[in-house]
Order: structure tokens, then sequence, then C-alpha cells
């Protein structure tokens, strides 16, 4: 969101659902004021299997450690004690495939699959501290692997269903993972992405893998290695067999997210199994406020860090029921979200901004068409939401009845860091803001050199406290850990993100700092488009940067130069299209793709992706003086000026 989006408007939401601002201060100055005491209190929100020693080990920044000693099994708290606890009929999923069938399973039917599944992951040989790659779409056998890792200690990292083979395999590499679980295919806008296919392909540049489970969605014919793959159906034959869980270290990990930097390949953010699950129940339960009987639907896909926290673990942890749907949200007509609302009287909607500018698109006449009523409060997340849409989806969806709870926060924070605390006390809201921080999170907007700045003036956002959802660690990577998070600002959290603090009081987030791009609410890393075209053989260099789009927040534009002998390619610009989207996935391949001859550089030789950014859009390009070649920056105006006529011809 620009700067000179931010809305004037101020709208109060209905008395019913807050107790008024004054009651969220207090417990927010609580859990500043006496942290010991405050966290003690909220940690009581999961079962303990042993107390910790102490709430938070700082003695050695910036690894802090959260509820030290203290042991506990998340899919314990994800399932066992809802048994004990009157639960046991109740549903934790009801799954909804993209051909509209359904499947209902209750909080004992996913006890029981996932302890059938932790069999079956100690007969293949896996154990505590093991790492295993899952790679699924949004099936119930998504959450069940997840689960059944975590009961036995077992590190899982989740891969998108939608990355390509390049992306796997450079997660697998990284994690060292020994197991890969897959499904033959993945069904999309009525298509079939073939998974397998893909983890086959990734499996030849890597050497950890011993074994892949492959759960039958889509009946594709795939290859078995006889050696190597086995059928989730083959290995989930006991469905009455128990498993005790581990008891884990509170800062055992729990899972490995990798997610995009400015440099280099993408980072393995490390959650531990403590601090994160007692944030990720909280932060939900403070800024959502969900009731016994309530139908929660996040409505994000499983593989980011929305899903791990707000699909499987915080509404498991609560015992809520969640709504898990298979595909997308357009499909197979544009009224698809507003008709699982109705069919399913959901109550609590959890979505992007991208996908409200989507829909908001088709117009009012898809939510129109169904029955909305059942919805009490909206939600959002990943990127900046422009008043506008914010308020299309608080009249339009919510019938300017539902408080939007505007969500800020990153794969790294495990949770909510700035939203609109409902069940604590709910602000008058402003269109377009995440308003207050959740307890325990102490932000602060500094300038370039770290001093403080003032309300309204715009700067980079930090903490200067750490909170129970902070990630740990990189995986392989402490030092990258400490230079990219704790460098710039010695002492505090740096994330990379631009934000004001109005005179209010009111947190506004303004986008990346950075050259991270946010597609679609996807964090994506220019440096992987780049990687990924100029290992293309024809590619001598390129330049990628994100252009602002009114749908998708941005959408990635190269430049790039061929290589002498490729310069008459044909179909240059369609094959390397392709070569992205089976490298990285298709939410990385470029919007546009400029062919030039030459990129402006500095004398060194660096490629001024900013210069080429800044003419590319048509904005002052700033300091050009180390410009080596300023013929470039011609070359680059002529490409968009012939891509602008032809589209228009278009
Ligand atoms: O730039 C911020 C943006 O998304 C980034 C985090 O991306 P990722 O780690 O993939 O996690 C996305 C889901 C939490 C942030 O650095 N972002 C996320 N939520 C918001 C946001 N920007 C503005 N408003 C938000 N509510």
């Amino acid at each position: 969101m620009a700067e000179e989006d931010r809305s004037k408007d101020v709208l109060p939401t209905s008395e019913v659902y807050h107790p008024g601002i004054g009651s969220y201060q207090q417990v927010y100055r609580e859990s500043l004021e006496s942290p010991e005491d405050f966290w003690s209190k909220q940690a009581g929100i999961l079962d303990w299997h042993k107390r910790w020693d102490k709430v938070l080990d700082d003695s050695n920044p910036p690894f802090y450690r959260w509820f030290v000693n203290g042991k506990l099994n998340a899919s314990y708290n994800a399932l066992d004690r809802h048994l004990l606890h009157g639960r046991r009929n109740k549903a934790a999923y009801i799954w909804i495939a993209e051909n509209g069938d359904e499947k209902i399973v209750t909080y004992d039917g996913l006890y029981r699959r996932v302890n059938n599944f932790a069999r079956a992951l100690i007969d293949l040989g896996m154990k505590k501290g093991d790492r295993v790659i899952i790679y699924l779409p949004m099936i119930l056998e998504a959450p069940v692997a997840m689960l059944a890792a975590a009961r036995l200690g077992i590190v899982f990292s989740f891969v998108f269903a939608g990355f390509g083979a390049g992306a796997l395999a450079e997660r697998i590499n990284d994690s060292g993972a020994k197991m890969v679980i897959t499904a033959d295919g993945a069904f999309r806008n009525g298509k079939v992405v073939e998974l397998k296919k893909i983890v086959d392909e990734a499996l030849e540049s890597t050497s950890t893998v011993t074994t892949v489970v492959v759960v039958k969605r889509t009946g594709t014919d795939v290859q078995m290695d006889e050696e190597r793959d086995i059928w989730w159906h083959d290995v989930m034959k006991d469905s009455s067999t128990y498993v005790e869980p581990e008891w884990m270290d509170s800062n055992d990990p729990l899972y490995i997210l990798y997610t995009s930097g400015t440099t280099g390949k993408p980072k393995g953010a490390v959650h531990g199994n403590g601090g994160y699950s007692v944030w990720v129940a909280n932060t939900l339960r403070w800024a959502f406020d969900p009731r016994e009987d309530d139908r929660w639907w996040c409505a994000a896909d499983i593989g980011w860090v929305t899903g791990h926290s707000y699909i499987v673990f915080a509404p498991l942890f609560l015992g809520l029921t969640s709504i898990m749907y298979e595909g997308s949200i357009t499909y197979p007509a544009p009224d698809r979200l507003w008709e699982i609302i109705d069919r399913y009287r959901v109550n609590l909607l959890y979505t992007s901004p991208t996908a409200i500018r989507t829909l908001m698109r088709f117009g009012e006449k898809y939510p129109k068409m169904h029955d909305l009523s059942s919805l009490r409060v909206l939600g959002t997340v990943g990127e900046p939401i422009n008043p506008a849409a914010w308020k299309w989806y608080y009249e339009h969806i919510g019938h300017s009845n539902c408080p939007i709870i505007d969500t800020y926060w990153q794969t790294e924070t495990g949770g909510f860091m700035i939203a609109p605390p409902l069940a604590l006390g709910l602000p008058p809201l402003k269109p377009g803001s995440a308003t207050f921080p959740m307890p325990g999170v102490d932000p602060v907007i500094l300038d370039e050199h770290g001093k403080e700045l003032k309300a309204e003036e715009k700067g980079y956002i930090a903490y200067r406290r750490p909170w129970p959802g902070m990630f740990l660690t990189l995986n392989n990577d402490p030092e990258r850990f400490k230079k990219v998070y704790f460098e710039k600002y010695p002492g505090k959290y740096f994330c990379g993100d631009y934000a004001i603090r109005d005179s209010d009081g009111y947190y506004w987030l303004l986008g990346r700092a950075d050259e991270v791009l946010n597609v679609a609410g996807h964090r994506l890393g220019t440096i992987e488009v780049e990687d990924a075209l100029i290992s293309s053989k024809e590619v001598a260099e390129s330049a990628v940067f994100g252009k602002p789009d009114p749908v998708k927040g941005e959408v990635i534009v190269a430049f790039v130069v061929l290589k002498e002998q490729y310069q008459d390619e044909p179909d240059i610009v369609a094959k390397l299209r392709k070569r992205i989207r089976e490298d990285l996935g298709p939410i990385y391949v470029p919007e546009e793709i400029h062919i030039v001859k030459t990129l402006p550089k500095t004398r060194s030789g660096k490629i001024m992706r900013r210069v080429v950014k800044a003419v590319a859009l048509n904005q002052l390009p700033g300091d050009i003086s180390t410009l080596e070649n300023s013929a470039s920056v011609d070359e680059v105006k002529a490409a968009i000026e012939i891509f602008s006529k032809e589209t228009r011809k278009k």
C-alpha cells in the first residue's frame, strides 16, 4: 500500500464485539511490564508434560529460548487432550474437494489417522530429529502428516505444492530430509498437477531421500520405484494403533519453513515446539475471538506459514472446527468462496487482500447470490490491504457487521504481530491499518541509522524484545540468522518492512523495504528468479523486480540479456517462462520478460536493478552517477515502450 493510500476514515465497530480498547491496553501493558507472570499464565492454554523452569532465557541473544526445559507435544495438544475433554465427536475439519465432495473428520478420526501414520513413520525407520519433506496439496493427509511428524519429534518441512522441481530439490538438500510425503497429483482449476513426477525429477539432484510415501488423490499414472516409493494407503493399515507422543523440549524444532530473502537461497526458518505453540494459540484467540461451535475458515494454502499456524496448529490447539478447501476460490465459478460460506455457515473467514481484490473485480453479484449472514468476523493476511478493498470486504461481505482483522506478521514471527485484538478490546478500525501490537510485541519505527521516528514518520519497523512465536534460527545457518535479522539494529529484530505509526498509535504497514517481492501475498525473492534465468543456457544477465499491480499487489518483471550465440533464438520468452515454471513454480513466472542488449551497470560490473526498475516504472532513477553504460537506460525505456504499444494493441 502506498503511503498516500492511508485512509482517513475511522469505522466504529459494533459494541457487541468488544469490551473496549481500555481492556486491551491493560493486558498489553501487563504483557510488557510483567512478562514472566504474563507468559506463565498464557502458556496454560496448552497442556505441558513438564512445566518450564524459566519463561525466557535471554542470556545468548539473539538465540532467545522460551519456556526453558518445559516439555510438551504439539500433536497431543492438538488431539489427545480434546478426546478427554468432550470434543471426541466434534468435527476437526470439514474438507471440501474442488469438485464439491465433502469429508468430515472428527477429533477422534484425526487422532486415529495421526496415530496410524505415526506408526507407519516408525515402521519406515523414521525417528526423532529426522527430517521429512511434505509436498502435498490441500488434502486431509497434509495435517495428518504434519501432526504425525510432530508426535514423534520428526522435523517436517512443508513445501508448497505449487513449487517446481528445482525449488523442491533445494529444500530437500538444505533440510537433509530422509523422506518425502507427496501425492500422485493435485487438482487445480479442474486440471491435474502431476506432483509425483515433480518429486521424481527433484530427487535426481538430491541424495538423502530413501523413502517416498505417495497419497493417491487424482488417480494419475505414476512411476513407483520399488525400492523407494510406497503408497500411503498401504502403510495406513492399523486404525486402532496408539503411538506414545515424544515429550519434546520446548526449544526442540517442530518444523522448518523456507522463505525468500534478498540474497542467496531461501532461508529455512526453524520454529520450536513450546513458544511457537503458545503464540499461535493465543494470537488466534486474541485477534479473532473464536467460540466453541464456530466454523473457522483460513482460506490460505497449508504450504505457507498461514496454513501451518492457522489451518493446522492454532485451530486444533483451540479445539475448533475448520473448513479446509482443496481448490481455487474462483473455480468452478467466482462465487465459490461465498457458496462455501453459505453452505457450511462459516462464522470466521480469513483470507488475503489479493483474494478480496480478485473477487471484488467480479462484482457484488456473486456474494449477493448467497446468504453470508453466518459471518461474524473477517480477516486478512499477507500483504497490505488498500482501503478500497477493505471497505468492499466490510460492506459487501460483512454487511458492515463484521470487524476486519488485518493481521500483520511473517513466516519468521510464527503468528500475528500486529492485529486488531478483538477478544481483548477492539479499537475503532481504520481501513488499511492493522491497528495495534499483540500482547508482548514491542514495535518501534526507526530511520536508517536506528533513530526512533516520531508519529506519522515513515521508517523501518523493528521489535525491541523477543516474543514466544519467534523462530529459533535459520536451518544450517545461525550466522545468517544473526546477520539478516539482528545486525541492522543491534538488540532488535529487523523484519524488512516499512511502516508508520499514526498520531493515534495505529500501525500502518507499507510493504517491503528490500528487494523481496510480494506477489498475491506470496513472498518471493527477485534473486531466485534471476538465478533461474541465469541458469538457462541462453541467458547472460538478468534483472528482476516487482511492478505494482492493482489485484496482486505486485507482479514480476524481468529484463534479460541473451548470450551472443542465442540472440536469434526463436520463442525465447516462452521458453524462459516454461523453464521458470518447471524449476520454481507457476507463481514465479514473470508477467513481463523483456529481452535487451545491455543492462545498466556500475563501473565494477554490478547490474543496477534499482535503475532498471525506476526507468521501467517511469520513476526518476535517483543517483546514477556510478552508471557505466547510460545507453542501457534508453534500451530499457525502448523495451517498455514497445511492450506498452503491443499491450494496447491487444
Ligand atoms: O511485507 C510483509 C507482508 O508479508 C511479509 C511476510 O511474508 P511471509 O513470511 O510469506 O508471511 C505471509 C503471511 C504472514 C511481511 O514482511 N505482510 C504480511 N501480512 C501483512 C503484510 N503487509 C501488510 N499487512 C499485512 N497484514
